[in-house]
């Protein structure tokens, strides 16, 4: 181990530190000095902050495809409705925000991407207390996208129960950066070999996944998704229900609505289906190691997902330039 104290010689041994990963690490705004930057080295959130240590902040996450932003505005209003609710404000207005991220966009000039923004409680001290921290500091990551789940995966997602409990509902309901429990569905699935886990309440109810929303359509043609009080609203799930609506003329589907989903209706569901902004629409070919859907891509989600891809490549509406 070596002792640095000059910022000269702390700044080559960053230099010597580059890890291949960096390579799909594109722009990063630092509201800490607000400037954005597009060397992955840089990228750095002061170990003070309380975002670090405590994970006290909040995020939110969307794409971008063809030089455009999409759904950014039901992003920006769940960013900025998690931000209210562990009483984070943002004193410019959410407008200055999308400004900022926008600009970092631009900055980072890639036709697809994928973008996080984070506002954490801010650096002051190493204490819990959200009040020791000098205000909030916007933080803003693109990074590189991967195509839609469905095209590197076209044989459909294996996905299982988790052991993990779902989150208390007030911040379930939040996109908080506290994702341990989320980080441990993940390991479940990996564990499993799947691709997705879900978790399921103490009712004995379906909740959600670990970055992504799980549905069925259920043994009598309803698209079905969990209710909204336990789970985070996922912009995806919301659209996706949207645009299923236009679909339930009675052949393709009989109804769209939210209901509390058991495990039994899992296992007998004519399709299980998830959605997320990483994902758009999968379609679970495998559940808790049986064939789920016939063990193929069923027809409502193959239909919705080429729903979505048009709505995210072709909906002018929902797609904010950058
Ligand atoms: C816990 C959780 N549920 C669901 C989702 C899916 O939400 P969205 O469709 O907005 O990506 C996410 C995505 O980030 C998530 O973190």
């Amino acid at each position: 181990m070596k002792t640095i104290s000059g910022i000269k010689e702390w700044a080559a041994a960053v230099e010597a530190a580059r890890k291949p990963w960096h390579s799909r690490y594109i722009a990063m705004y630092d509201g800490g000095l607000d400037a954005v930057t597009t060397d992955p080295l840089l990228w750095r959130i002061p170990a003070d902050d309380h975002l670090v240590h405590r994970g006290d902040g909040v995020f939110d996450m969307f794409k971008c495809e063809r030089r455009a932003a999409y759904n950014f505005k039901a992003h920006m209003e769940r960013f900025m409705r998690s931000a209210r609710a562990i009483g984070l404000e943002w004193k410019k207005g959410a407008s200055d925000i999308e400004r900022i991220v926008l600009e970092t966009l631009a900055v980072a000039d890639r036709p697809e991407l994928f973008a996080r923004m984070t506002l954490s409680r801010g650096p002051g001290s190493f204490a819990v207390n959200p009040y020791d921290s000098e205000g909030p500091v916007l933080y803003v990551m693109a990074y590189e996208w991967h195509g839609p789940f469905m095209e590197s995966h076209p044989q459909g997602a294996k996905a299982c129960e988790s052991r993990e409990k779902p989150k208390d509902p007030r911040y379930a309901t939040m996109k908080s950066c506290n994702y341990l429990p989320n980080a441990m569905m993940k390991r479940d699935a990996a564990d499993a070999g799947c691709d997705f886990a879900a978790s399921f309440d103490a009712r004995g109810f379906l909740a959600e996944g670990a970055t992504e929303n799980f549905g069925i359509v259920s043994a009598g043609g309803e698209l079905l998704f969990p209710k909204a009080d336990g789970i985070l609203q996922g912009v995806t799930m919301e659209r996706t229900m949207e645009l299923a609506r236009g679909m339930a003329d009675g052949k393709l589907l009989r109804g769209v609505r939210r209901a509390d989903i058991s495990r039994r209706d899992m296992e007998e569901a004519r399709e299980i289906i998830v959605t997320g902004t990483t994902l758009d629409v999968v379609a679970v070919t495998e559940w808790n190691g049986r064939p789920a859907g016939g063990g193929a891509p069923g027809p409502v989600a193959t239909a919705l997902n080429a729903a979505l891809r048009r709505d995210i490549l072709e909906n002018g509406a929902l797609r904010t330039p950058y």
